[in-house]
């Protein structure tokens, strides 16, 4: 592993233009399990994930009733808004102020890339901290809105100051289009990067797994985007050849050691 990170450390120094896409498997050492991995939530738990594919309809069906089952239930990924940052976190903040990593895309909605310190990132499936209007796409913070008071005065969906519209929570449900400023913004800075860092995701959920295919893609006359898995186990793009090289542990480790081995370079 420690020869993966010393090519690791000198393929950032050398690019130019570095982002780093993640997932789940990077929040896991706060405290937050992820989906597929061996006690991911869907591992353990088949039924939620049957139910999880029917929320978005449920939510375009009747939006009052899906407010208030979510004002009632438990959320699935536990109190996400207590978590806290992890050294994998910090060490992609700690690259990005070193100027070796440019963006931050995340299928995470647990706002800790921010928390970290993080100042480009991209919350690709929305965040748990954020409501989200379904017809102007405006976005407002979670206290904004008093839920609670709504329910109780039977005045459920929330409304959008701006249009009127249907208010949903920031999260992007399975079968929702991912919004279009952030669908935007990801595939600019994906056509952009010469190395792509991917943390911590099986890379099976479209279309963001889509991303790391589209950087694969030549371009005319530009080198070779570098792609880098660092992951628990191997993915689709470990199997296709997708990425060129898989570092295989925790990220919060491994992405720890790649900052202190850039350091050790740089200081000769
Ligand atoms: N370090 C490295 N890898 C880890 C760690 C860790 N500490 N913990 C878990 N992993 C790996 C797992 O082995 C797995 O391969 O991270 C990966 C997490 O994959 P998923 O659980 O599938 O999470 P993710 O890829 O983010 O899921 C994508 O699916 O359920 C939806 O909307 C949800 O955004 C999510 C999307």
């Amino acid at each position: 592993m420690g020869d993966l990170i010393k090519k690791a450390a000198q393929d950032l120094i050398k690019s130019h233009y570095a982002i780093a896409l993640t997932g789940a498997g990077i929040s896991t050492e706060s405290g937050i399990p992820d989906f597929r991995g061996p006690s991911g939530i869907w591992t353990k738990n088949p039924q939620a994930e049957r139910k999880a594919y029917q929320s978005y309809q449920e939510f375009l069906a009747d939006p009052k009733k899906w407010w208030e089952e979510r004002l009632s239930g438990a959320s699935l990924l536990g109190d996400l808004e207590k978590a806290k940052p992890n050294a994998g976190h910090f060490a992609l903040v700690e690259l990005e102020r070193m100027g070796l990593l440019k963006c931050v895309i995340t299928q995470n909605v647990d706002a800790l890339h921010e928390k970290a310190g993080a100042l480009n990132v991209i919350e690709y499936h929305g965040s748990v901290l954020k409501l989200r209007c379904v017809d102007c796409g405006s976005r407002f913070k979670q206290e904004e809105y008093n839920l609670e008071k709504l329910r109780a005065e039977g005045a459920l969906p929330p409304r959008c100051p701006k249009c009127r519209g249907v208010i949903k929570t920031d999260g992007v449900a399975f079968g929702e289009p991912i919004p279009n400023d952030v669908a935007h913004r990801s595939v600019d800075e994906t056509r952009k990067c010469d190395l792509m860092l991917i943390c911590g995701t099986s890379a099976v959920v479209y279309p963001f797994a889509n991303l790391p295919r589209l950087a694969r893609q030549r371009k005319d006359g530009v080198p070779e985007t570098i792609i880098i898995e660092v992951n628990a186990d191997p993915t689709p793009l470990t199997e296709e050849k997708i990425s060129d090289y898989l570092i295989r542990g925790k990220t919060g480790e491994i992405l720890l050691r790649l900052v202190e081995t850039i350091r050790r370079i740089r200081e000769g």
